[in-house]
């Protein structure tokens, strides 16, 4: 193991850790999750109706493309965080610290799967992403640390609230952090590779091959549901899918919103990013979800609007606190139930075919 992968060493605790560990401790609504799970009944998985499928994956991750990717290299230019606009660092480091915090909690999940697992498919399965997770966790405490702050990895895996999720509600939501989390790589990529001159951190220019491996812990979630089809075709858990496809969605065009100076010194439109980013994991999960968020019916974003400033004034409330403070959260809370309500009750789109052998190479 080198540093890189090593996230949980102590000796990743510069100084000045406590405020940006604080912010990767702090769970609300939006935050990234770290989920536990029933472990037993994911080891009982039977992956014998996707073997070929999986045996292939199997060796495609082993052959381990990435092993020396996670590394500075002479690419590296370290940013001048001293010179830099305080909002413009403030939001920069609040984006690497929630990036982080979403692959440790991939690496965390992963590992303890492995670890309690008996099973020897799920084990090698579960045992490659983590260790991809703890790299890509790794390369960007290094980035923080260099802007003189980090957070506590160990600290975070004991402090973080964990949240309980069935087995099936991790596929959906783990499917859809992960193809997400390419599609949101691969789009500020791209941008920029078209825009070098925005290129305000270095840790954007890793971006192309880390998303391969977000793209293939997608696929391993997508082949995971394949073994059993009642995962996506049952009446009750199309609605379940339904629902994270709309949670998953909403939630991070929220938390984007909340980086207004980050985007613009990448001379990223938000808001043409989050379509961006939508439309790519949306036709991504058409893969395995039979059905899919109708992105253009202008009730999406009419309502998504109203979500976000809802979240906005129930946020506001909360900071300011009292009883002004608590019935302005229990009446913004009460406008983003309806607002989620009324994205929910969009009619989904069905009318895509879900091949036998539906697996993907990244594309974009
Ligand atoms: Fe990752
Ligand atoms: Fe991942």
């Amino acid at each position: 193991m080198n540093a890189h992968t090593d996230v949980n060493a102590a000796g990743i605790i510069p100084e000045n850790s406590d405020d940006s560990t604080a912010m990767a401790t702090e769970t609300t609504l939006l935050d990234p999750r770290f989920y536990t799970t029933d472990f037993d009944e994911m080891d009982k998985i039977d992956v014998t109706p996707v073997r070929k499928e999986w045996d292939e994956m199997i060796a495609a991750m082993s052959a381990d493309p990435n092993k020396g990717h996670f590394k500075k290299n002479d690419e590296w230019n370290t940013p001048d965080w001293e010179a830099m606009d305080p909002k413009l660092k403030a939001e920069l480091i609040d984006f690497l610290v929630s990036s982080l915090t979403a692959e440790f909690s991939g690496c965390v999940l992963y590992k303890e799967m492995k670890r309690r697992g008996n099973n020897p498919d799920i084990c090698a399965l579960f045992q490659l992403m983590a260790r991809d997770e703890a790299r890509h966790a790794g390369f960007i405490n290094d980035a923080l640390r260099e802007a003189g702050v980090a957070v506590n990895l160990g600290f975070l895996t004991k402090a973080k609230k964990y949240t309980y999720f069935r087995p099936k509600f991790i596929y959906y939501a783990t499917y859809l952090s992960e193809k997400i989390g390419y599609a949101r790589y691969i789009t500020i990529y791209r941008h920029l590779e078209k825009n070098p001159d925005k290129m305000i951190h270095p840790i954007f220019k890793w971006f192309e091959n880390w998303c391969n491996d977000e793209f293939s812990h997608g696929e391993a979630f997508a082949l995971l549901m394949k073994t059993d089809p009642k995962l996506t075709n049952s009446f009750v858990n199309k609605l379940w899918i339904r629902f994270f496809l709309v949670a998953v969605f909403s939630v991070m065009c929220i938390r984007d919103h909340l980086r207004p100076e980050f985007h613009k010194a990448l001379g990223i439109d938000i808001d043409w990013y989050d379509r961006e980013v939508l439309r790519k994991t949306s036709d991504i999960s058409k893969q395995i979800f039979p059905v899919a968020i109708d992105l253009e019916n202008p009730r999406w974003e009419k309502n998504l609007l109203k979500l976000r400033q809802a979240s906005a004034a129930m946020d506001a409330a909360r900071r300011k606190g009292g009883i002004a403070g608590a019935f302005g959260k229990v009446g913004a809370g009460a406008r983003a139930g309806l607002a989620f309500a009324s994205l929910y009750l969009i009619p989904v789109k069905t009318d895509h075919v879900i091949e036998e052998d539906s697996r993907m190479v990244p594309s974009y």
